[in-house]
């Protein structure tokens, strides 16, 4: 059997010129994706570039990215969040560092372990078969839109536990204009207006956070009589203890419900997404995905012990995000520990790798570009060396609704596709790296029959 490659020759970082003043900023931000991938192409696998006047360093070599993410809580410096998500996100763990994340993540993975994700897994699917049901062949839709629905809903159940069709709908509302009005203040005009300035986006902001605390808290209150029956995340938190016994306050709940919705929802959504855009364009694939939800379903109602059945789906979502890895870009700071490949990174450097350039490098992926999921073999995995796939990231900030997503987007996929299929639009479909991996356009199509 063939055995995974082991790194030995030393890499010395190269610098990637500039323009006086803005360093590769224009060329940054014209095409982050584009100028990620030349990077790489042009001057190898490490290499430094400026972005203004911040010394920066790009990665693309796997055991050179399995530093950098294996070093966050200790050599590097996670990334920090932009001060307006802390509006939305509150304290949660994304948000914190040291021993306060250290105590947030322990009491709160075991909410999202294999274990718990199996209760969770029947909702997924009752939402994709709602989902499916609502569907008419030959109707137009915008998968895009459908697909974050559709992940939205499954969220504010799972998550929330919201018993009716109103908390669910206020829950999703405030949510879309919270995360519609920090996204506005990520880019653009907003950005550049000083932080105490009441701006109109601002206010409708601070009005949508204060509806949704209100319900979520509510829920909270609502579900402490019945914490230990009820299989929804918040009451988990609810009975959840550290190793000295203290529990979390309603608002630390609050914040890492709110966090998990966030960093879960809309990356599964757009995965998915990604998914029926690459099934429309390979319809042998379609068709052995189709065959296998038939068989492993029957005509029962889809359940988690399908999920390790769902082998050839499992293939094309780990393939889907090998191509379309909706986080694109991680990176941590450098202190006066970090080292890389046996290289000492100045402290205060960012340093960056993305899926994105790594996932299509011919030296881990032959043919990187084309859509295969029979690549997948166990054969395959074994000589893949660590980190050459991370859409999930890696060390210890590593994705911990991983297993979460994966059911997810398989129960998902292959629930509506022994039915219909969501045939979208032919044509090239380009990708946008904003804050997640984006289709650069509308993602329309047609419901056909499975
Ligand atoms: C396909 C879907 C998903 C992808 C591609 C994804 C990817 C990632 C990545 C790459 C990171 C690490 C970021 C970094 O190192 O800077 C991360 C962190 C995180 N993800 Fe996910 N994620 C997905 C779904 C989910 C889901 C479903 C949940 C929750 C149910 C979730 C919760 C989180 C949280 C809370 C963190 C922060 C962890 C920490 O700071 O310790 N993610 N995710």
């Amino acid at each position: 059997m063939p055995t995974a490659p082991v790194f030995t020759e030393p890499v010395r970082p190269v610098t990637a010129s500039g323009v006086p003043l803005l360093g590769n900023l224009p060329e940054f931000a014209r095409d982050p994706l584009a100028f990620f991938t030349r990077l790489r192409d042009d001057h190898g696998d490490m290499v430094e570039w400026r972005l203004g006047r911040q010394r920066c360093l790009f990665l693309s070599r796997p055991d050179h990215v399995g530093e950098l993410l294996g070093g966050a809580e200790s050599t590097f410096e996670h990334a920090k969040m932009p001060p307006t998500f802390l509006l939305l996100h509150g304290e949660g763990m994304v948000n914190s560092k040291g021993d306060e994340w250290r105590r947030k993540r322990a009491l709160v993975q075991p909410a999202i372990r294999p274990r718990q994700v199996r209760s969770y897994a029947r909702t997924m699917a009752q939402c994709a078969e709602e989902f499916a049901e609502g569907l008419t062949v030959g109707e137009r839709l915008d998968v895009r839109r459908s697909m974050l629905k559709l992940t939205q809903r499954i969220a504010v159940r799972t998550l929330f536990g919201t018993d009716t069709a109103e908390q669910e709908a206020t829950v999703a509302r405030t949510m879309d204009v919270a995360q519609r009005e920090v996204g506005a203040e990520l880019g653009g005009f907003a950005s550049m207006v000083p932080g105490w300035a009441p701006t109109p986006g601002r206010r409708r902001l601070k009005a949508a956070i204060a509806e949704l605390d209100a319900e979520v808290l509510r829920l909270i209150r609502e579900h402490k009589g019945t914490a230990g029956e009820r299989e929804d995340l918040i009451s988990r938190l609810l009975t959840a203890r550290d190793e000295q016994g203290r529990s979390l306050t309603d608002r630390e709940i609050r914040d890492e419900a709110v966090t998990l919705y966030i960093a879960g929802h809309e990356t599964t959504g757009t995965t998915l997404t990604w998914a029926w855009y690459l099934l429309s364009g390979h319809p042998e694939v379609r068709a052995r995905l189709v065959a296998e939800a038939r068989e492993v379903f029957g005509d029962r109602f889809p359940d988690h012990d399908d999920y390790p059945r769902l082998t050839y789906t499992q293939q094309v979502i780990k393939e889907t995000l090998r191509l379309y890895p909706p986080v694109w870009l991680v990176y941590g700071h450098a202190t006066d520990r970090s080292t890389v490949g046996g290289v000492r990174i100045p402290a205060g450097s960012r340093v960056y790798a993305s899926p994105w350039v790594t996932h299509r490098d011919p030296r881990w992926f032959p043919d990187p570009e084309t859509f295969r999921p029979e690549r997948w073999t166990e054969e395959f995995d074994a000589v893949l060396p660590a980190h050459a796939w991370f859409p999930f990231g890696g060390g210890p900030r590593a994705c911990p609704g991983a297993r979460f997503a994966l059911v997810e987007s398989a129960l998902v996929l292959a629930t509506v596709a022994r039915r219909f299929s969501l045939h979208v639009d032919p044509g090239a479909l380009p990708a946008k790296a904003a804050l997640t991996l984006q289709p650069a356009k509308n993602v329309l199509g047609t419901v056909t029959t499975a």
